[in-house]
């Protein structure tokens, strides 16, 4: 049959077989699904759910599972499930809609039941025979309205719950099962349980994706695709540019030169870490800009947030394109690409909230080649490679940090005096922060310094000086994020430091705003 629906990457041809697909029927769903099956050591990707057939069988995955989604399976315009998926000689797995997806194709029924279920709902297991044989399951996590009423012929109902009379069907000589609730989420007990049944007991997969693997892996892809050509990489300090760079070094060694641009906006040590990690330990050849007072130059007077980013990461860019200019015969370009961005710039809300200065997000018009050795990753997965391949415990769980740095942190004009306070009041609060045990258990805790100044004394003088706002949220994606619960104990102790050992400051208060209505930079 002719290919219709969206092209799939050609990259997953070289990484599926022997892996398992998720079908994106909702993409929060899919991810989730597809990190799981991942921590099972089977590597899975998400395709969307109008993906051709052909191509993905064409893929030689050994199974199928079909997502949940938001829609409902007789909401006109809801994503519809291609009957030839689940005719493809592997198992497939419906969850949820994709369940109710399979029934509906399948000539079975399915109903708005009048009783919605949302949260841990008890679930009894009625038959042993097939998938659930060794999942002690007896309470789940449900999230739905619709509910199949009706297996299609050739099932059996293996559960069910109080208001979903098939909570669990399969026909398992057609290799076919699903599952009214959520076995991705923490909620349902035994759910990975349950995951791992059909990998490797119906499926049939074998546990290999491992950081080893991965590693091995991207090398040959990375020697394969850049030949004997010349690379450059963009450090930006963080996990995911320094990750994809040790990967390139290790395929290509010395043709691969890194360029870290230090803009002035970074904490205290960055540079020096930096350097020390990549040109020291890992012997990368290293172009160091120091680019700080043009930096500081280029901002100066500037006090409005989106111009203060505009300017970093033009100027960014800029200092980039001369240093490669200046090596000459570079083709390639590394950029950390993670797996989520992937996903996500396919269905990315277009409201645009701020405009993110990726370091990596360099011009269209480069003309240069990139090499993604992070494409199919998720971010714990390139610390975990990361580890492996022995970049420092202090960049590996670096928090994130934003592109434009410390110029979005300094409210109001960005100056040498006011960039030196705030890293000194940031590298106290971070020192505290590490040694209270918490720094890896909060997304983001930082310092921010505000264009306003208080009267306060000190010994006996009167002083005008700035204040240190503390800042520390907790969240898993950053869409949300919640302000953290600081032990008083610990914010004392950062208090008195930061008024103590940081001239120009002699105030600290603490942000209590937790994202929405707040964002987590201040700018
Ligand atoms: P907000 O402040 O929008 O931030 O709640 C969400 C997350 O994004 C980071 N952030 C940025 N990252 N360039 C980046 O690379 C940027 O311009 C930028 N602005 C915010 C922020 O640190 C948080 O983790």
């Amino acid at each position: 049959m002719a290919s219709s629906g969206p092209a799939l990457d050609p990259e997953l041809a070289r990484v599926v077989p022997g892996g398992v697909l998720v079908v994106d029927f909702g993409a929060q769903y899919a991810q989730l699904i597809a990190r799981r099956i991942r921590e099972c050591r089977v590597f899975s990707a998400v395709v969307p759910h109008d993906a051709p057939p052909d191509q993905i069988a064409a893929l030689h995955p050994k199974g199928l599972v079909l997502s949940g989604g938001p829609a409902s399976v007789y909401e006109p315009g809801a994503p519809e499930l291609n009957p030839e998926l689940l005719a493809l000689g592997v198992p497939v797995l419906g969850i949820c809609y994709g369940m109710q997806g399979m029934a509906q194709v399948l000539g079975g029924e399915v109903a708005r039941t009048g009783t919605a279920e949302f949260g841990k709902t008890p679930l009894e297991v009625t038959s042993r025979d097939g998938l659930l044989r060794d999942v002690p399951m007896e309470q789940c996590w449900m999230s739905h309205r619709d509910a199949v009423v009706k297996a299609p012929d050739g099932f059996v109902a293996t559960a069910r719950t109080s208001a979903s009379p098939v909570a669990a069907m399969e026909d398992p000589a057609r290799g076919l099962y699903g599952v009214q609730f959520h076995p991705e989420v923490v909620h349902t007990p035994f759910g990975t349980d349950l995951l791992k049944a059909f990998l490797f007991e119906i499926c049939r997969c074998a546990p290999t994706w491992t950081p080893v693997q991965v590693i091995e892996d991207q090398v040959a892809r990375i020697r394969a695709q850049v030949g004997d050509a010349r690379v450059i990489c963009a450090l930006s300090g963080g996990v995911d540019s320094a990750v994809a760079a040790l990967l390139v070094h290790r395929a290509v060694g010395d043709r691969l030169t890194c360029i870290f641009v230090d803009h002035g906006m970074l904490r205290m040590n960055e540079g020096e870490q930096v350097e020390e990690a990549f040109g020291t330990y890992f012997h990368v050849p290293l172009i160091h800009v120091k680019a700080q007072d043009h930096f500081v130059a280029a901002l100066a007077g500037v006090t409005e947030p989106e111009e203060k980013r505009k300017i970093v990461g033009r100027e960014f860019i800029r200092t980039f394109e001369q240093e490669a200019a200046k090596l000459g015969g570079v083709r390639f370009l590394v950029q950390g690409t993670l797996y989520s961005d992937v996903i996500e710039s396919g269905s990315r809300d277009a409201s645009k909230i701020k405009s993110h200065h990726n370091v990596g997000g360099l011009p269209d018009d480069i003309a240069v080649e990139l090499v993604e050795p992070l494409r199919q990753l998720f971010k714990d997965e390139v610390r975990v490679v990361g580890e492996e391949l022995g970049l420092p415990e202090r960049m590996v769980w670096r928090q994130p940090f934003p592109g434009p740095g410390l110029a979005i942190r300094i409210i109001g004009e960005v100056t040498a005096e006011r960039l030196e306070i705030l890293r000194q009041a940031d590298f106290v609060l971070q020192e505290e922060i590490r040694r209270a045990g918490l720094y890896r258990e909060l997304w983001q805790s930082f310092a921010v310094l505000p264009a306003v100044k208080s009267v306060g004394v000190q010994g006996d003088e009167r002083t005008y000086a700035y204040p240190i706002v503390i800042r520390a949220v907790t969240s898993d994606d950053a869409m949300t994020a919640d302000w953290a619960r600081l032990p008083h104990e610990l914010l004392e102790q950062i208090s008195n430091r930061i008024i103590n050992e940081v001239a120009g400051v002699n105030r600290v208060v603490l942000d209590i705003t937790s994202k929405p209505p707040g964002t987590i930079e201040w700018e």
